[in-house]
C-alpha cells in the first residue's frame, strides 16, 4: 500500500476480504444522497435483488484430480491479452463520489492489466484519462446528430483510447425513487438538505468536494459532447442520459466512423444480439444497467446462453450484480467472454483510492484462482455450462434455444 493511504484506511482495506465489504463500509463514509446515488437501483430495486438472486440459484458441479497446479487467469478481449476476465465499469460522475475516483480505477486497472472503461457522464475528460491509461475504454452516451457521431468518434480515437462502447440501455432516465428521497439530482441542486448530508460528512465533504474543486473548480461533465463540458450544476445537462431517438441507425453510423473495436451495452434480448452482429459490432455487453433502468428486466445471467447463441464471432461481456469469483465464472460457463463489475470498485476508490481498487482487485483474482482450482479447471474459458446445476427463475431461461442451453440446468 503507498504511504499516501492513511494507517486508519490501511486496517480497514485489511478488514475487507470480499467485494460486497467495500459496500459495508463505504456505507457510513458518503452522505445518503451520494451513496443512494450508487447503491439505488429504479422503481422497487427488484432488479438489484433479482440479480444477486439468480446466482444463488445456480449451483456447481466440481472435477477432482486433474492436476489444477497451473491456473491461469488471463483472458484475450479485442487483441490484447489481460490478466483476468473482469473489467471495471462505466460509471458516471464517480469523481462526486469519490476523490479522483476515475483516474484511481484507471490506474489500479492499468497496473494489474484489467479493462478499465470510462464514462461519457465523467468528470474526467478522456484525454486525461488517455494519459492515466493510454489504451483505456470508453463508454459513450450520445447525440444521435450524425456530425456529433463522427466528432466524437475521432475525439476519442485522437486520445488513442482502444475501444468505443455504445451505450444503449438509456433512452431516458429510470424512475429512481431512491434519489428523489434522498435529494440527489443531476443537475445537482444544492439543498438545504443536501448541505445537512454533505456536513455530516465532513471527510466526503474536504477530502472529496471541497478537494475536487480545489484541484478542478467545479466538477464538468466532461464525455458526453465533443467540445461543451457542463458543470454538474447547468441546466443544459437536462439529466445525462442517452437521447430517447437514438436507433440502431446511428450505432451503424458509429460503427463507420470507428474502426477499432465496437461494442453496445445494455442487451438482454437475443434478437438485439443478432442486429448487434449484423450491423458489424465487435462485441455486446450483456447487461440490464446493475439493476438502474428497467426494474422489470432480466438478470444478465438468464439470458447468456440464448444471447451467447445469436452473437456469432462477437465478444461478449456481461455484468450486473457479479460480485464473487464463482460469478464470474458462473457467467462465463453460460457464454461470457469477460465479465464488468461496477459499484465495488468505485467504493473502493471511495475508500482508499488506487489502493482500495488494488485490494478489490486482487481479492477477486484470488477468488478465482481459488474456484478454478476447486472446479478442476485450468483457465476460466475452460469452465463450461454442464458444470451448472439449478434452477433459473426467469421465463427467459425457458425461452432459451436448446442448443445453447446449459444442459444441466433445471428449468421452471
Ligand atoms: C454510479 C453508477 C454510475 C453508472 N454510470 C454508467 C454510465 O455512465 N454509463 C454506463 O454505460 N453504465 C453506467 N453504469 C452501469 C455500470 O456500467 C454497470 O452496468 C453496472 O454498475 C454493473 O452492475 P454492478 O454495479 O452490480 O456490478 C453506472 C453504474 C453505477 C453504479
Amino acid at each position: 500500500m503507498s504511504s499516501r493511504t492513511s494507517p486508519r484506511s490501511k486496517r480497514i482495506l485489511r478488514s475487507i476480504l470480499n467485494l460486497e465489504d467495500f459496500e459495508r463500509v463505504t456505507r457510513s463514509r458518503l452522505p445518503r444522497a451520494v451513496f443512494g446515488y450508487v447503491e439505488g437501483g429504479a422503481d422497487d430495486g427488484e432488479a438489484c435483488r433479482h440479480n444477486r438472486d439468480v446466482f444463488r440459484s445456480l449451483r456447481m458441479v466440481p472435477r477432482v484430480l486433474r492436476d489444477v497446479s497451473q491456473c491461469n487467469l488471463q483472458t484475450t478481449l479485442f487483441g490484447r491479452t489481460y490478466a483476468a476476465p473482469y473489467i471495471v465499469a462505466p460509471m458516471g460522475a464517480s469523481a462526486v463520489v469519490g476523490f479522483n475516483a476515475d483516474n484511481a480505477m484507471a490506474r489500479a486497472a492499468r497496473r494489474a492489466n484489467i479493462p478499465f472503461v470510462l464514462s461519457a457522464n465523467s468528470i474526467t475528460p478522456i484525454e486525461e484519462m488517455a494519459r492515466t491509461y493510454p489504451e483505456a475504454w470508453f463508454a459513450a452516451y450520445q447525440h444521435p446528430d450524425e456530425r456529433n457521431i463522427v466528432d466524437m468518434c475521432h475525439r476519442v480515437s485522437g486520445a488513442g483510447l482502444s475501444v468505443y462502447m455504445l451505450t444503449a440501455d438509456v433512452p431516458v432516465a429510470s424512475n429512481r425513487e431512491n434519489n428523489v428521497r434522498a435529494g440527489y439530482t443531476m443537475p445537482l441542486r444544492p439543498s438545504v438538505r443536501l448541505s445537512v448530508d454533505a456536513a455530516l460528512h465532513p471527510r466526503w465533504l474536504i477530502g472529496t468536494l471541497l478537494r475536487t474543486i480545489r484541484h478542478r473548480g467545479i466538477p464538468r461533465i466532461s464525455n458526453f459532447d465533443p467540445t461543451s463540458r457542463p458543470t454538474i450544476f447547468s441546466k443544459t445537462l437536462g439529466g445525462v442520459t442517452g437521447h430517447a431517438s437514438f436507433s440502431w441507425r446511428q450505432a451503424e453510423v458509429v460503427r463507420r466512423n470507428w474502426k477499432g473495436p465496437f461494442v453496445i451495452k445494455g442487451l438482454l434480448s437475443p434478437e438485439d444480439a443478432r442486429i448487434a452482429r449484423e450491423i458489424g459490432a465487435d462485441g455486446i455487453v450483456v447487461s440490464n444497467h446493475g439493476g438502474r433502468q428497467l426494474d422489470s428486466a432480466v438478470s444478465p445471467i438468464e439470458v447468456l446462453a440464448a444471447i451467447k447463441a445469436e452473437s456469432g464471432t462477437m465478444t461478449v461481456l456481461a455484468d450486473s450484480g457479479f460480485r464473487r469469483g464463482t460469478d464470474v465464472l458462473k457467467g462465463m460457463a453460460l457464454g461470457a467472454d469477460a465479465i464488468l463489475i461496477g459499484r465495488p470498485f468505485l467504493y473502493a476508490a471511495t475508500l482508499a483510492g488506487e489502493q482500495g481498487v488494488a485490494r478489490a482487485i486482487a481479492l477477486l483474482a484470488r477468488e478465482i484462482g481459488i474456484d478454478l482450482a476447486l472446479l478442476g479447471v485450468a483457465t476460466p474459458g475452460d469452465v463450461s455450462a454442464d458444470m451448472l446445476l439449478g434452477q433459473l427463475p426467469s421465463a427467459a431461461a425457458a425461452n432459451a434455444p436448446r442448443k445453447a442451453d446449459p444442459l444441466r440446468i433445471i428449468r421452471t
